[in-house]
């Protein structure tokens, strides 16, 4: 290491102890003969006091240093007068004086502080990320993520799940939203879709007896953006085997009161609440119900017994209302039979908290005439059904486990426990409402070359441009 201690290390205990610190420089102070420098890192901050006495060279360096500059100091832990003392940092105590400072990079004047009450506007911070992800605000809420996905580790392996990865090219997965399409260059004229959900894999991992599985899982939703959607989000997503919705409510419960017990210190009373879709929407207007009384701060719920569709007006036909896959009611097979399909209630559920739909799951169709009757409701006929999902359909023919699921918004969890107003603050490299991502200039054009390799042709302001 080029350091001995970190910028958030150094206390009372370390007097007259040489350290070497790494870091950036966040603020000085000239009073002339001696100079100030407070150096940051991740860990935190410390005072550098640099004097001539002690070392000329260092000193005439410390008067070049400009914000950001990044420096390694070498010195003496000093501890500092009373009236001195810095209540508001932990290493407030001491000061290191300095002995030798090398500038390991310089750096231009940085476009905005990085100070954490400095307002900055948005488009400025997208643009220099690199520089917001130094302020305090954003690298607490990546810590903060960071160990959200370790507890999803460590309470999913302690259940026995194995994580899996899915393939992010992949046939398009119905989610509600528009597909991400990739042109496959080795099959011209084809496309793969980017997952909207590995919901497929995670069912035909079930057909394989894995029995139980869970991932931390990228997914890609061409849909319009809000402050709790982007096109890329994360989901933690998990299925089980030969389970009761039961059995998903109970794992759930224990992986929610793990992280609120670490990351906020909250003992979560579990089981949660339960309400039905039609007692949520009576009493509060809404699938989304905020449940919070007067002063618990996290109200989580369950909301079960969705409708199984919904009608699409515009298209004159029925749509599900979570995902083809999920499963009818036993009770209310009758009305599928009957055609009333505006009756049939599914076996989903959803999970609310404070009026943020932070999860969705079901149990699953497992049997084959079951699935295709489904399909055959929400408009998909026999020969576009087996295009879309005949190998699903196929895998249901070996042997199918009755099996459950669900999948969780990592970015609307941590911006929750962040009390964060966006998903984007908690997204180390966000794209805009737009759609961009402002660091990097993506979306961009690409070359005519790269689309002719791939047969493709631009049509812009309905003008079709040939790249033959
Ligand atoms: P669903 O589509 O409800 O279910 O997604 C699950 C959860 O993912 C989060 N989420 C999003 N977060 C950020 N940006 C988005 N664009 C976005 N879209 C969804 C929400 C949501 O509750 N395969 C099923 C799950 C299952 O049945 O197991 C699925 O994806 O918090």
């Amino acid at each position: 290491m080029l350091r001995t201690h970190t910028c958030g290390e150094l206390r009372k205990g370390h007097e007259a102890q040489k350290a070497t610190l790494c870091g950036w420089v966040h603020a000085r102070r000239d009073h002339g003969k001696l100079i100030f420098i407070d150096v940051r890192d991740r860990y935190g901050v410390t005072q550098v006091v640099f004097i001539p006495s002690v070392c000329k060279e260092a000193h005439d360096t410390a008067q070049k240093l400009g914000p950001e500059f990044v420096v390694s100091i070498t010195g003496k832990v000093v501890i500092r007068p009373e009236k001195m003392v810095n209540k508001d940092i932990p290493t407030g105590e001491i000061e290191l004086c300095a002995e030798g400072l090398e500038i390991l990079n310089p750096s231009e004047v940085p476009v905005f502080g990085i100070n954490d009450d400095v307002e900055v506007s948005e488009e400025l911070r997208l643009t220099y990320r690199y520089l917001d992800l130094r302020r305090q605000k954003l690298l607490r809420a990546l810590e903060v993520r960071h160990k959200v996905c370790s507890i999803v580790r460590s309470v999913f392996n302690e259940e026995d799940f194995v994580e899996v990865e899915t393939p992010v090219l992949t046939k398009s997965t119905p989610e509600g939203a528009r597909d991400f399409l990739v042109p496959a260059r080795l099959n011209p004229g084809y496309f793969f879709a980017l997952p909207q959900s590995p919901q497929l894999f995670k069912q035909i991992l079930m057909v394989s007896g894995l029995d139980r599985y869970y991932q931390i899982v990228k997914c890609f939703r061409d849909e319009d953006l809000r402050a709790d959607r982007q096109l890329e989000f994360t989901q933690i997503d998990m299925e089980m085997s030969f389970v009761t919705a039961e059995d998903i409510f109970k794992v759930t419960e224990k992986l929610f009161k793990a992280i609120f017990k670490e990351i906020k210190g909250i003992d979560l009373p579990i089981p949660f609440p339960r309400m039905t879709y039609a007692q949520a929407q009576k009493q509060y207007h809404s699938d989304k119900p905020d449940t919070r009384k007067k002063g618990e701060e996290f109200a989580f719920t369950w909301v079960v017994d969705f409708p199984m569709f919904k009608y699409n007006e515009e298209e004159k036909r029925w749509d599900s209302e979570h995902h083809p896959f999920t499963s009818v009611k036993e009770e209310d097979l009758v009305y599928l039979k009957n055609g009333e399909f505006g009756k049939v209630r599914a076996n989903s559920y959803d999970l609310v908290l404070n009026g943020n739909e932070i999860g969705s799951g079901s149990i699953r169709i497992h049997k084959k005439d079951i699935q295709k009757r489904i399909f055959d409701i929400i408009g998909l006929d026999e020969k576009e059904a087996e295009e879309r999902f005949g190998f699903l359909l196929k895998a249901f023919e070996y042997g199918a486990p009755p099996h459950a699921g669900v999948a969780y918004g990592l970015d609307r969890l941590v911006a929750i426990l962040m009390g964060a107003e966006s998903i984007r603050d908690v997204i180390a490299f966000p794209k805009t409402q737009k759609g961009n991502c402002l660091m990097t200039d993506a979306p961009s054009h690409v070359d005519a070359r790269q689309l002719q390799e791939l047969g493709l042709m631009m049509i812009n302001k309905g003008r079709t441009q040939s790249l033959q």
